[in-house]
């Protein structure tokens, strides 16, 4: 009888105890994978055709860039802070690529303030920042159609000090597919590392 115990029963208890030991280690220590919801299955709603006006005057529509990533990022030429900014550090992140990376990729400044942002005031705003830039803007009409794809918060502020309007707007830069969908966004905290950084584990 105690042969039994000591050769059957010990090492049974020792094992299940082990068992336990052992799933309640892996429950309690192995961070579990974030549990896929049908959101985040389903695809990102951001993006889509344009037809605009580049700085050159020339018709450019998302269909130019077909096979391409497309960085896009919409602003206005006027602005005083944000837009230059994130405007300069795209252009930074640019620099950090290599030549084939860089071929890979087409920067798209578009405007959110058409009446001010005529084709040439885009071309003068570009001379600042990466000489790929395609600048662009348009009517209104073709304006909101693309704000409304990219789903571009903006509004008009008027300033007294500036005797002028502001356009209040989100900052961020997106990263679209040779296929045109949406990959990836930056905003305005992340800088020109953090940008480069992103673009190079697509490019
Ligand atoms: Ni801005």
């Amino acid at each position: 009888m105690l042969n039994i115990i000591k050769y059957l029963v010990v090492p049974a208890v020792a094992l299940v105890l082990t068992m336990k030991i052992y799933n309640w280690l892996n429950e309690t220590l192995v961070p579990k994978a974030p549990e896929t919801t049908e959101e985040s299955k389903q695809e990102v709603l951001i993006g889509g055709p344009f037809s605009l006006t580049n700085q050159d005057g020339e018709t450019v529509t998302n269909q130019d860039f077909a096979g391409k990533y497309m960085l896009v990022y919409f602003g206005f030429a006027n602005c005083p802070m944000i837009c230059p900014t994130d405007m300069a550090d795209i252009s930074q992140a640019l620099d950090k690529l290599d030549d084939t990376q860089l071929e890979k990729v087409q920067p798209i400044f578009i405007t959110i303030d058409p009446e001010r942002d005529t084709v040439e005031n885009i071309k003068t705003f570009l001379e600042n920042f990466h000489s790929k830039f395609q600048g662009l803007t348009g009517t209104n009409e073709q304006v909101a159609a693309a704000i409304k794809e990219y789903r571009v918060y903006n509004r008009k502020v008027e300033s007294d000090e500036l005797q002028d309007y502001l356009m209040d707007h989100s900052s961020f830069t997106y990263l679209m597919g040779p296929d045109g969908k949406y990959v990836a966004h930056f905003s305005h905290e992340d800088g020109a590392n953090k940008i480069a950084e992103g673009l190079k584990k697509y490019l």
